[in-house]
């Protein structure tokens, strides 16, 4: 047989190549090909097997199936996003930026397991094992039974937790770090991190051991190398946050056992991460409800409602093509929101720069905040405060109609919950039933059909002292003299 050439793999998303590339043409990143052995493993030898496989049983729809208890850890945050529980033999993807807490979450995980009864195993490849047991000191961890190595060949790995009984939790930190001596590339290339990956997979699935691996991500969020990964395992969960903010949010990404876009919530604290039960609170909290250019919106992050203060800065620009900064919130969206303001509110921002920041750290994916954006923008731009104890909620059409979203019951349950007295919504979801629901919580729902209605109501809101108004464009200004003679300072959105 020909010695196989070598291959050029694409290190960012695992395509190959027979030459070196400047660019990958299926992911587009520059420079990430790197020379690496023949093909090995599955696949690599198919066409020699062809017709001397075993013969296996179809089997019908129906039929007995067996379901293993899933293991809960007790953090209660974890649990959530896990779907209720780690799934014995199930794999997970944990990724995050280095240094955002993943060791710390996962040795807590670890701890709380082992102190239930269950065996747990956990691999550090990139920490000695005094390292790891300086942390869990710290945490005040040390005294549970977590069985503990510093090791990064697969082989050894598996050889050794062939001894004694099989683990209810195998953690390994990190999937970067792993090699097999199957594949002869460099540890850490995408062909040995699949590799090592598809054989701790193997292992969990023959075994039934849950196994968690560690991934860290690059600059641009991607699960570098292991974005190959994450199609093999059942579910993929990555923790982020910022360093400047104490909270950490695990989000899943993927979950074949459970719902996806859930979240976690956990602090970090001098003594580990701790679950952050009530995360609108803590979102909240801080917040200067005083100030303009601020709206709270009513979110939801998978089944849980959060509130959340948008901030916006609308301020004239001093260069050529106004700036677009966006935190937390998807710049696209940001900018069809500023275009359907301009076309159908009657506002004219091409003077101005726009930031727009979500408070806290979050990043927000729905649509429904569309609504509390354009509030936030309007106030700023118009000096407007808007009423403090008001929530937004509402998805923006092209055509500048509010439209409704999903879950408005328990967007509305959490506002009232939190004490707010008001919730601008679209008003298609403003039904009978949810007023009378709203009623109850004592929360007063307004409907808003049309983003002008929206424009119109906080312009009254603008203070008309000299001043502010020079600062204000004219559209803005105007809108406000044509609603003249009311300047009660309550907002009153119905009209729509
Ligand atoms: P770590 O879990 O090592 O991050 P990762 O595994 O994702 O790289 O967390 C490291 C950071 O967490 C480090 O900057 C210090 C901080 N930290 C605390 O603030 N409190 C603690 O109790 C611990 C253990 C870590
Ligand atoms: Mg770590």
């Amino acid at each position: 047989m020909a010695k196989p050439h070598s291959l050029f793999v694409c290190q960012s998303c695992g395509s190959t190549a027979q030459r070196w590339q400047g660019r990958c043409e299926d992911c587009n990143e520059w420079n990430s090909f790197v020379e690496e052995g023949a093909p090995t493993g599955i696949g690599a030898r198919a066409a020699g097997l062809a017709g001397k496989g075993r013969v296996f049983a179809l089997e019908g729809l129906s039929g007995s199936y067996e379901e293993a208890p899933r293991i809960l850890s007790g953090i209660a945050e974890l649990d959530r996003v896990t779907g209720g529980g780690f799934v014995p033999g199930s794999v997970i993807l944990i990724g995050g930026e280095p240094g955002i807490g993943k060791s710390t979450l996962l040795i807590q995980a670890c701890a709380a397991l082992a102190n239930k009864k269950h065996r747990v195993v956990y691999i550090s490849g990139e920490e000695a094992v005094a390292q790891v047991r300086l942390r869990a000191e710290r945490l005040g961890l040390a005294k549970a039974p977590v069985e503990l190595a510093a090791e990064t060949s697969v082989e050894d790995i598996l050889a050794t937790l062939q001894q004694g009984k099989r683990p209810s939790l195998l953690v390994i930190d990190s999937i970067q770090t792993m090699w097999t001596a199957k594949a002869e590339a460099a540890p850490g290339t995408v062909t040995q991190v699949r590799a090592a990956a598809q054989a701790l997979i193997r292992y969990a699935k023959t075994t039934g051991a849950c196994v968690i691996l560690v991934g860290h991500v690059t600059k641009d969020g991607q699960i570098a190398g292991p974005r190959v990964v994450e199609h093999m395992v059942d579910a993929v969960a990555s923790f982020e946050g910022d360093g400047g903010h104490q909270f950490r949010i695990l989000r899943a990404v993927k979950n074949r056992f459970g719902p996806t876009d859930e979240i976690g919530v956990f602090e970090m604290t001098g003594a580990g991460l701790s679950e952050v039960l009530n995360p609108s609170a803590l979102f909240l909290s801080g917040r200067d409800a005083s100030a303009t250019g601020t709206a709270v919106f009513a979110g939801m992050e998978g089944t849980r409602p959060l509130l959340v203060e948008i901030q916006a800065l609308v301020s004239p620009t001093a260069l050529g093509t106004p700036r677009r900064a966006v935190v937390g919130w998807d710049p696209a969206r940001l900018a069809m929101v500023l275009a359907v303001l301009e076309a159908h509110g009657g506002l004219r921002l091409g003077q101005y720069d726009v930031y727009l920041n979500v408070a806290g750290g979050l990043r927000i994916q729905e649509p429904a905040a569309d609504l509390a954006v354009a509030a936030a923008l309007i106030s700023s731009l118009s000096g407007a405060l808007l009423p403090p104890e008001t929530v937004f909620f509402g998805e923006i059409g092209l055509s500048g109609a509010i439209r409704p979203v999903s879950h408005s019951g328990a967007r509305l349950k959490e506002a009232a919950k939190l004490g707010f007295a008001r919730a601008i919504a679209p008003a298609a979801a403003v039904e009978p039933t949810e007023k009378s629901r709203g009623a109850d919580n004592g929360l007063i729902i307004e409907g808003c059909a049309h983003i002008s209605g929206l424009v119109a109501d906080i312009a009254q809101l603008a203070p008309r002292n000299e001043n502010r108004k020079s600062a204000r464009p004219p559209s803005v200004a105007q809108g406000a003299q044509t609603q003249g003679g009311s300047s009660s300072a309550v907002i009153a959105l119905a009209r729509g």
